[in-house]
């Protein structure tokens, strides 16, 4: 708003000549623009002046700085095409007052002036801004805290969002003799840029310069995300986990925090954190399950937390073999260790929510598991360490085997979803089904049981299949009868509930032989007939009957007069 209306006046400005200057005689004076014009005296003595760039100007603008020494009637100038420039010791007199300001020169010799302003060199120093500025975001909040300068100082603050340049500054009171100061009604989700000045004062002798940008960044909202996985056997019982993840406003992270634990964990408080740098990070871990959570950090503190599961592990090249044998609601694991390691860790249970770990430390591998259910699928992990603390664990073990089991064999409690038949023939017809899902099981499934019932209700076993096998052909079915399929699961316990299928019914001909016998008649009846004709023609030939009198024609026929001449009555 303000820039385009300082730009429109800017134009205005080409028309009306204010002659204040004889360098510049177009020159008109703004008094509104407020340019922020600011000199200071550097370390090395020279004098540096910034302003803010010309609004709405075009890309490449020429600056002129003016500089009227007291006493002096000839102006100093200096052109520059950026809002700042510096003016070398040489040029200056530390002692002498001068007057400051810039004019901006836009083509056909029009040009504006801001306001000017006036400094003694040697008491253009910078004043000091506060020290040790502390200031973090907390949701809508800034919290800014400072030391308390050695001499009373009076500052003021401002502060914009950091991602969007063009937002304005908006400039906030700082009560004298404070050390702290609450920005609130902010957008919790955004970062901000704050900056401090002094309020200058007379007998200061400094000047009150803009502090550095300081970014407070917000407090980190969401979590990282998972773009990666890939798992690799590094060594039998051991393998790699490499996971890459992304984040929003990667800006305002500092890094990562991957926790890393093992599932089931016995040692709640251990921690295995992992600090980075880069969106990566490669895991060495034994087979047993474990939970990776990873978040984001910066200075507010954590972004919500990622969590990847390290799946289960198909390995299948374990160095050890492990034999449970089931006794009701116990168990006994006994296995062969290949050496003798300071202890083993055996993790079982019914899924990675339900598992439980012991440590075993007797040299003969074996163990007892009590308080089992039965129809219940366990996975049951035996890994080998030298290490027997809980918390090295993950570093340390190495799976040993792994296998499953029920510890009392039930029959599936339901049969196979799905039962659909297909490709009906005149004797056979194919069956499909969809497998038994794992948790209706109730034990290992060795195979489906196929029967059918043809309309007499009589039934007959036509097939048992293995477990691996969704589809069987049914053959030596009678045509045109209906049938009704049984398929059910069975374990070592027995055959389970079994599904039936939707009756169908097998076909009076295989396809290709009703056509064959259509084709036949076709053939036979047109035989007929053209022999028919030809005996007629040469028998009543001469009689001149015709076998076949000619069609009547329609249109001589009574009925299509009639209904003719009752049409336009109607
Ligand atoms: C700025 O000054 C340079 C050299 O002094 C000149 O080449 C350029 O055309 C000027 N640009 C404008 C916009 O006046
Ligand atoms: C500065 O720029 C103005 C306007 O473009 C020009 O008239 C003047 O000669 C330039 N002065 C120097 C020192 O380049
Ligand atoms: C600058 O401003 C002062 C007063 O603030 C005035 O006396 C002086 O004439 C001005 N100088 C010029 C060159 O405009
Ligand atoms: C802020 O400063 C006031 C004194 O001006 C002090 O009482 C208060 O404890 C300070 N608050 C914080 C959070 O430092
Ligand atoms: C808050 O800031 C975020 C990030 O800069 C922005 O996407 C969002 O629109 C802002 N919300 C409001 C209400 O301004
Ligand atoms: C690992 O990545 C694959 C795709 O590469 C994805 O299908 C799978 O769900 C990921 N695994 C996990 C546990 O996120
Ligand atoms: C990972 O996150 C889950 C859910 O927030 C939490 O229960 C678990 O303690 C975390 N693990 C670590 C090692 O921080
Ligand atoms: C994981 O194992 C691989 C191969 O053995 C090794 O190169 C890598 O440095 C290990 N990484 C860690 C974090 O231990
Ligand atoms: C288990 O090991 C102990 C010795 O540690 C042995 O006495 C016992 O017979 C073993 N049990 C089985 C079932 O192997
Ligand atoms: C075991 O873990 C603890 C705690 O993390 C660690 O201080 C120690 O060095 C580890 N020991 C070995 C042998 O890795
Ligand atoms: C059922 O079987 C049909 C044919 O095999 C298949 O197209 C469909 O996806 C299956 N539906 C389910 C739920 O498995
Ligand atoms: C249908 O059954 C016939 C006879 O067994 C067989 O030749 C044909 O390939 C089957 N078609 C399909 C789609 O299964």
């Amino acid at each position: 708003m303000k820039n385009s209306l300082l730009a429109a006046i800017f134009l205005l400005a080409t028309d009306s000549c204010n002659c204040l200057n004889l360098d510049f005689p177009l020159c008109k004076q703004l008094p509104d623009w407020d340019n922020e014009l600011m000199c200071y005296k550097e370390i090395s003595e020279d004098l540096t002046c910034t302003w803010l760039p010309a609004p709405s100007a075009p890309n490449t603008v020429n600056y002129t700085l003016f500089l009227k020494w007291e006493r002096i009637q000839k102006l100093f100038k200096r052109n520059t095409s950026s809002p700042s420039i510096t003016i070398e010791r040489k040029d200056l007199f530390m002692q002498r007052s001068a007057s400051i300001w810039i004019a901006v020169n836009y083509a056909h010799d029009s040009c504006v002036k801001g306001k000017n302003i006036s400094l003694t060199p040697s008491k253009a120093g910078k004043c000091l801004t506060p020290s040790n500025i502390n200031a973090h975001q907390i949701t809508n909040q800034l919290k800014i805290k400072w030391d308390m300068p050695a001499i009373p100082t009076q500052y003021e603050l401002r502060y914009r969002e950091a991602l969007t340049e063009t937002t304005q500054w908006t400039l906030v009171p700082i009560e004298s003799n404070a050390v702290n100061i609450t920005v609130s009604n902010l957008n919790a989700t955004a970062s901000y840029i704050v900056q401090f000045r002094c309020i200058a004062k007379d007998g200061l002798h400094c000047v009150c310069i803009w502090s550095r940008e300081i970014l407070v960044p917000h407090k980190l909202m969401s979590k990282p995300r998972i773009s990666y996985n890939a798992t690799t056997e590094i060594s039998p019982g051991r393998r790699s986990v490499l996971l890459k993840w992304e984040v929003m406003q990667s800006e305002n992270i500092l890094g990562y925090y991957i926790d890393v634990e093992r599932i089931p964990n016995n040692c709640k408080d251990s921690r295995n954190r992992i600090i980075l740098k880069d969106r990566n990070v490669l895991l060495n871990l034994s087979m047993a399950y474990h939970r990776v959570n990873i978040s984001a950090y910066n200075n507010e503190g954590e972004s919500p937390q990622t969590i990847y599961i390290v799946p289960d592990s198909s390995a299948t090249d374990l160095p050890g073999q492990i034999n449970v044998k089931p006794q009701g609601t116990d168990a006994v694991v006994t296995w062969t260790p290949e050496y003798s390691p300071k202890c083993f860790v055996v993790d079982w249970g019914t899924g990675k929510e339900d598992m439980r770990t012991k440590i075993v430390t007797t040299p003969a591998g074996n163990f007892t598991l009590d308080n089992l259910q039965p129809h219940k699928l366990y996975k049951i992990m035996v890994h080998a360490s030298d290490v027997c603390q809980c918390e090295n664990f993950t570093r340390h073990e190495k799976t040993f085997g792994v296998t499953h089991f029920y510890p009392v064999e039930g029959v599936p409690r339901a049969g196979p979803t799905n039962v659909t038949i297909l490709n009906i023939t005149k004797h056979s017809a194919l069956v499909k089904w969809t497998e038994i899902a794992a948790e209706d099981c109730l034990g290992f499934l060795q195979g489906y049981r196929i029967s059918y019932t043809d309309s007499s209700g009589k039934k007959w076993l036509a097939a048992s299949v293995n477990s691996s096998t969704a589809s069987y052909r049914l053959t030596g079915l009678k045509e045109k009868t209906i049938y009704r399929v049984q398929i059910s699961g069975f374990t070592n316990a027995g055959e389970g509930l079994p599904t039936l299928s939707q009756p169908f019914s097998t076909l009076k001909y295989d396809k290709g032989e009703f056509e064959g016998f259509m084709i036949g008649i076709f053939f036979s009846m047109v035989f007929v007939l053209v022999f028919a004709h030809v005996i007629c023609s040469l028998v009543f030939k001469r009689l001149k009957i015709s076998c076949w009198p000619s069609v009547p024609n329609p249109r001589n026929s009574s009925a299509i007069q009639d209904m003719a001449s009752t049409i336009p009555m109607m």
